[in-house]
């Protein structure tokens, strides 16, 4: 089989053979000293000691000449299998692909070691670049895993310094994509609790687990996070080099419990209003039958009735808007907007405003009761909160080629800016007191978001204080 190794030592290969020359050259010399001292020291004739010197001269040169040539042929010997062992090793630290068959078996007598050396490299070179496939593909496998986490991941070593984070970590925390360089937690995160958590971990030696607040890039709000730290430990001997954490962000969740604890609060309070005022209202006229005293009892019980009037909308529409929350399905129909509106003014009675209809099409798709209370909330409000005399416009459009658009526009006293924003919020009221002392317990307009929104729109607010407000609910067409 053809060896492809070719590299030659040749500093390696000088060194020997110039070794080699001056041990010969120095062997030569005394030899040849030696015999000429000997020679010197005989009684020989002059001729004869002359022919003698000449003839040793001769053959140590011939014998010195041949020597190199043998040098050369040994240092050459030597070094080949040495130069393939070298290049070999360059390639083992490079991670290239070493030669999967034997070693080439040396010729004439060199030591079979150098072969056992070139087997057990090549064999060294096999598992190292099995090994480094298979890390490498572990890692891969990490990452992908990693990445796909939702839950950002942090870990560190045991002097707080980063190891290792997620690409969520990084997009929360405004990182670069991999940790860079040797960097302390607390150049990550700001926190003193998070550090105290991942400190409890290393010396503890234990989970921990606490909610924290953080605050996040590009965010002016901190969010909740469940932090797990979990200490990191060596396999052999369960010596805690680092520790790995996971934040849970359980932002939402805190801010779906702060709803529901709100709506709680709000229900059992605008419940309680009407509720306080039948009861004191009924109590008032018991006595007063007692007494004998009737005549105020028809005025207090038109009172009672006009409250749990109140309390049965409140009902309802807490109800109506359950349902569509809960996915209640639509009855959608083909609406005549014309018959739908008539039906709405003949029930808000707005006699003391001026109100313009317009009407660019007359029939749309919806559900026809959710249309009408979208139309009757609307006209509540305007009738509730336009002083009397003023406009109170109805606009029926087109939108595109298949959308509908209704607009309820006022010249009202509008909505300021801040209060824009939550108007559609259950419960948000502008002016909480005069909103109750009308009537009003701020559901009308949630009431309405959720009907558009489940018809596949949505609605928008034009308001400037002083100037009247415009509600438009944006309708897609029939699909
Ligand atoms: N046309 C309008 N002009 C000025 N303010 C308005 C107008 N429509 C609504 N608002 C303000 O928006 C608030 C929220 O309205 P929404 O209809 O949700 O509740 P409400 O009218 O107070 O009570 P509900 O409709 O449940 O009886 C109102 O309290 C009012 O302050
Ligand atoms: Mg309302």
């Amino acid at each position: 089989m053809k060896n492809s190794v070719h590299y030659f030592p040749t500093r390696l290969f000088r060194w020997f053979l110039s070794q080699q020359i001056l041990a010969s050259a120095l062997f030569f010399v005394v030899l040849c000293g030696g015999l000429l001292l000997w020679l010197e020291a005989t009684t020989l004739e002059p001729e004869v000691r002359r022919m003698i010197r000449h003839a040793v001269l001769v053959t140590l040169a011939i014998s010195f000449g041949g020597m190199i040539v043998i040098s050369l042929a040994m240092a050459r010997r030597l070094v080949v299998p040495l130069g393939r062992l070298i290049e070999k090793t360059r390639r083992l630290r490079e991670f290239q692909k070493l030669e999967e068959h034997e070693p080439e078996a040396l010729t004439f007598d060199e030591p079979g070691e150098w072969y056992e050396l070139e087997r057990a490299l090549n064999r060294l070179g096999r598992d190292l670049r099995q090994k480094t496939i298979r890390l490498s593909r572990e890692k891969t496998e990490l990452r992908a895993i990693m990445s796909a986490v939702n839950e950002a991941v942090l870990a560190v070593n045991s002097e707080k310094r980063v190891m290792f984070y997620n690409p969520q970590f990084a997009y929360l925390f405004n990182q670069q994509s991999a940790p860079k360089g040797e960097i302390h937690i607390t150049e990550l995160l700001r926190s003193p609790e998070v550090l105290q958590i991942y400190e409890t971990a290393l010396q503890g030696g234990d989970p921990v687990r606490r909610e924290v607040q953080i605050t996040v890039s590009d965010e002016r709000q901190a969010r909740h996070f469940q932090l797990s730290v979990a200490p990191l430990r060596k396999k052999h001997n369960q010596e805690i080099y680092g520790a790995a954490g996971i934040f849970y962000d359980i932002t939402e969740l805190k801010k779906a419990e702060r709803i529901r604890i709100e709506f709680v609060a709000n229900v059992s309070h605008e419940l309680r209003t009407p509720l306080t005022a039948i009861n004191g209202y009924l109590q008032t006229v018991m006595s007063d039958f007692e007494k004998g005293h009737t005549e105020q009892a028809g005025e207090f019980l038109k009172i009672v009735a006009g409250n749990a009037t109140r309390l049965k909308h409140l009902v309802e529409d807490l109800l109506d808007i359950s349902a569509l929350e809960s996915g209640k399905e639509l009855s959608m129909e083909r609406v005549n907007v014309q018959d739908l509106t008539e039906a709405v003014i003949r029930q808000v009675r707005a006699n003391s405003h001026k109100v313009h209809i317009f009407y660019d099409f007359q029939e749309m798709w919806g559900d026809p009761k959710r249309l009408e209370q979208v139309l009757r909330n609307l006209m509540e409000n305007a009738v509730r909160y336009v002083p009397e005399g003023r406009n109170i416009e109805i606009r029926w459009a087109r939108k595109g080629d298949e959308g509908f658009e209704l607009h309820v526009k006022d010249d009202g006293p509008g909505i300021a800016p801040e209060h824009q924003a939550r108007l559609f919020e259950r419960f948000y009221r502008v002016d909480e007191a005069r909103s109750r002392a009308t009537g009003g317990t701020g559901i009308g307009l949630s009431l309405v978001k959720h009907i558009v929104q489940r018809h596949g729109g949505q609605v928008h607010l034009h308001s400037e204080i002083g100037r009247g407000s415009e509600f438009i609910c944006e309708f897609p067409g029939q699909s």
